[in-house]
């Protein structure tokens, strides 16, 4: 069914979160025993807080999850969206995920509404590195200044452009795909809601219910991401 959708829709838009990407080996955050909330409180290592009151538990954390990223890559599921888009077969993926796998398997219009982890800035200069300044738990700009992963942090504002043309996306689109989110996290989990009632079709793609399943045209909660994507992708290339 999810092929059909996508053959017969203008305009599909993914949107994905952590679970889009632990089938690369890095943990989500709210899955029962491995999601990173289960270990750590949001609000004392990713928090604006956390890095203006106790930094070294801040760059603890982050060098962890930069370690991560480095030591992961994106996985089939991500090559099959970017092969999507080249195809036309979606427009644009909206993620909350600041691993950069979208963009590192080719997708052009991929919107990161939490930032990246990729690359680290400076709070004083605004001067940006790459991530590797983590690994190597270099925490300070030659300004003096602390550098902070470019990530958004809880308490702090999504980045506007992003946000504007992702509004502008869920806008327009007819069928709007979540992968991998508990939809918990606002403003993000606005966008499905946002599509739907604009008049497209909703699919929800969660091992776990969603507070959103009852909105959805389409819910699977029994298969894995990279799965539902490779049996998706068998059926619309019967089609060429
Ligand atoms: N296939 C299908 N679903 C999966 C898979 C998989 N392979 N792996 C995990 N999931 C599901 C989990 O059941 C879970 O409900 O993905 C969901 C991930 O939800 P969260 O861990 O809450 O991640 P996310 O929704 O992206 O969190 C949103 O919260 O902490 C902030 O900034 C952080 O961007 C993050 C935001």
């Amino acid at each position: 069914m999810l092929a059909s959708l996508i053959r017969n829709s203008k305009h599909t838009i993914v949107f994905t979160g952590a679970g889009m990407s632990t089938e690369s080996g890095l943990p989500d955050f709210r899955s029962a025993n491995s999601g990173l909330w289960e270990q750590e409180d949001p609000s004392r290592v990713a928090s604006t807080e956390a890095l203006n009151q106790n930094v070294e538990q801040f760059f603890r954390f982050y060098r962890h999850r930069v370690l991560g990223v480095q030591d992961c890559k994106p996985h089939a599921g991500h090559f099959i969206l970017a092969d999507w888009e080249r195809k036309g077969l979606i427009q644009g993926v909206i993620t909350q995920n600041v691993d950069g796998f979208h963009t590192d398997a080719g997708t052009v219009n991929s919107m990161e509404l939490h930032g990246t982890l990729q690359k680290v800035h400076c709070q004083t200069c605004g001067k940006v590195y790459g991530n590797d300044r983590y690994s190597e738990e270099q925490y300070y700009c030659p300004c003096g200044g602390t550098l902070r992963p470019s990530v958004v942090l809880f308490g702090e504002m999504l980045p506007e452009n992003t946000f504007a043309k992702a509004l502008h996306e869920a806008e327009k689109c007819e069928l709007f795909i979540v992968l991998g989110s508990s939809l918990t996290v606002t403003p993000a989990n606005q966008f499905p809601l946002l599509a739907k009632e604009q008049g497209a079709k909703l699919v929800i793609v969660n091992r776990e219910p969603t507070l959103f399943d009852h909105y959805a045209d389409l819910v699977i909660h029994d298969t894995d991401i990279g799965v539902v994507l490779a049996q998706a992708d068998q059926e619309l290339r019967e089609d060429l």
